[in-house]
């Protein structure tokens, strides 16, 4: 199995370019089959999950042409199933993104429910409860949610007991092709959510309130192809800035989006870091400095994201003073904490918050990637301490990072993949 080789201590200097969001492109593939008419979707990422929902599209009779420069084709008027089944739904939990779609669009969906994942237990009864409000008959039979309409679904008012970016995302997406007005309450306002919005907008929807915790959508008969490129990953934008900090550096992305940043920018102004944004670039220099602790809470967007919780827990691991970390999303959102140990970070979790005090410097160690976010703290780690780090199980890492030793690589890092 590849692991990733990370040799410390370079102080990262250069440009490098955001992908597409991994997390905005997976919805917008899902809203595919609410037409059949061609989509053209572009900037996806080269990662993992992309390949997976394509994989799912595929296995349903969908028609998908990729090209070299990942823009994917898609033709669902040659859908013959509507299955989500077990072995796929069990590498990607956002394949539950199909259900929504599938139910509005064709009046049935099979799909495996998600287990739990190493972040927590992430049900999805409130994807559920949302699509019955909307007259779906739902049963779970042998793993699987089967869901079915006679006729179209019916706009519906709902109201989120807890903010969800999928669960959002599977009711809006439902509710384009529905008979009548549904409004979303409590719903996420995440920029990914935002993205699908104006997709779908682009194939014909009407939805009003996207990047508002109220969503109105008034439902219509049909929906019709578009040619829709992803928005930038913040994620993985704020991941490079983390590293510029992290190493004392200056590194700028490029064809980003700025205003999707702003809780995590002013988390790095507050470490010390000089930040300079234009139109669609943001750059972090650290000049040198070492970064000072900052308290971090999760919370929905705008607020600081959980994806960056672990970033920021290793760049206070090696920060002036100390940080209190709050994860307020997910329950078991820790799993990098004991591998930063091993490289001899001083941090102390209890419950939902960490407490990390900055030391001067990690020592390189072998470690395990548990999930996706956790395994980018390892690398950022890994990228400031001395010696050798070696990840292992970086298959977490590819599921989110599009080419992560290239990108690393062209900023001065010492990353190399490897086999043993
Ligand atoms: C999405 C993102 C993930 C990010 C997370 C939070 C994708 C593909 N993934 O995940 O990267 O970390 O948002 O920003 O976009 N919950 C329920 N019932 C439900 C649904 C959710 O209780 O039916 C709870 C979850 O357990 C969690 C919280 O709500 O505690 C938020 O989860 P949610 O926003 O749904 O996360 P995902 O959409 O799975």
């Amino acid at each position: 199995m590849d692991k990733l080789l990370i040799t410390g201590g370079t102080r990262l200097n250069g440009v490098v370019r955001a992908s597409g969001a991994k997390n905005a492109a997976l919805p917008i593939l899902a809203a595919t089959l609410l037409t059949k008419e061609l989509i053209t979707i572009k900037n996806l990422p080269h990662l993992h999950d992309i390949t997976t929902m394509l994989e799912l599209l595929g296995s349903m009779g969908c028609g998908v042409v990729v090209d070299e420069k990942m823009s994917v084709q898609l033709d669902v008027s040659t859908l013959n199933n509507c299955e989500a089944p077990y072995d796929l739904v069990k590498t990607m939990r956002a394949s539950i993104l199909v259900l929504g779609p599938l139910v509005s669009h064709f009046g049935k969906a099979v799909v495996s429910l998600p287990g739990g994942c190493a972040i927590g237990s992430r049900p999805v009864d409130l994807h559920l409860r949302g699509l019955e409000a909307m007259g779906a008959k739902i049963s779970v039979e042998g793993g699987d949610i089967i869901a079915s309409v006679d006729g179209r679904l019916k706009g519906a008012r709902i109201f989120f007991d807890k903010v969800t970016v999928t669960g959002t995302e599977n009711l809006l997406m439902a509710a384009t092709l529905a008979d009548g007005k549904t409004i979303l309450e409590n719903a996420a306002r995440e920029p990914e959510v935002v993205d699908l919005a104006e997709c779908l907008i682009s194939m014909g929807a009407k939805i009003k309130g996207h990047g508002t915790d109220t969503i109105t959508i008034e439902g219509v008969e049909s929906l019709h192809g578009t040619t829709y490129p992803v928005m930038p990953d913040r994620i993985e934008t704020g991941t490079f800035l983390v590293a510029a900090a992290i190493t004392g550096g200056k590194v700028r992305v490029i064809d980003t989006n700025v205003k999707s940043l702003e809780a995590v920018l002013s988390k790095l102004e507050e470490a010390g870091a000089k930040v300079t944004c234009g139109d669609n670039w943001i750059e972090v220099d650290m000049e040198g400095r070492r970064p000072d602790a900052v308290n971090i809470s999760t919370a929905p967007y705008p607020a600081f994201p959980t994806d960056m919780q672990a970033q920021f827990v290793a760049l206070n691991s090696i920060a002036n003073g100390v940080g209190r970390v709050i994860e307020n999303i997910f329950e078991n959102r820790f799993m990098h904490v004991d591998e930063m140990l091993r490289m001899g970070a001083d941090i102390e979790v209890s419950g939902n918050t960490a407490i990390v005090r900055g030391c001067e410097r990690l020592k390189g160690a072998p470690v395990m990637a548990t999930d996706l976010r956790a395994s980018a703290s390892l690398v950022l780690s890994a990228l400031v301490a001395e010696g050798d780090t070696k990840i292992d199980r970086i298959y977490h890492i590819d599921r989110g990072y599009e080419c992560i030793e290239e990108k690393f690589g062209a900023l001065g890092a010492k990353i190399s993949r490897v086999l043993n």
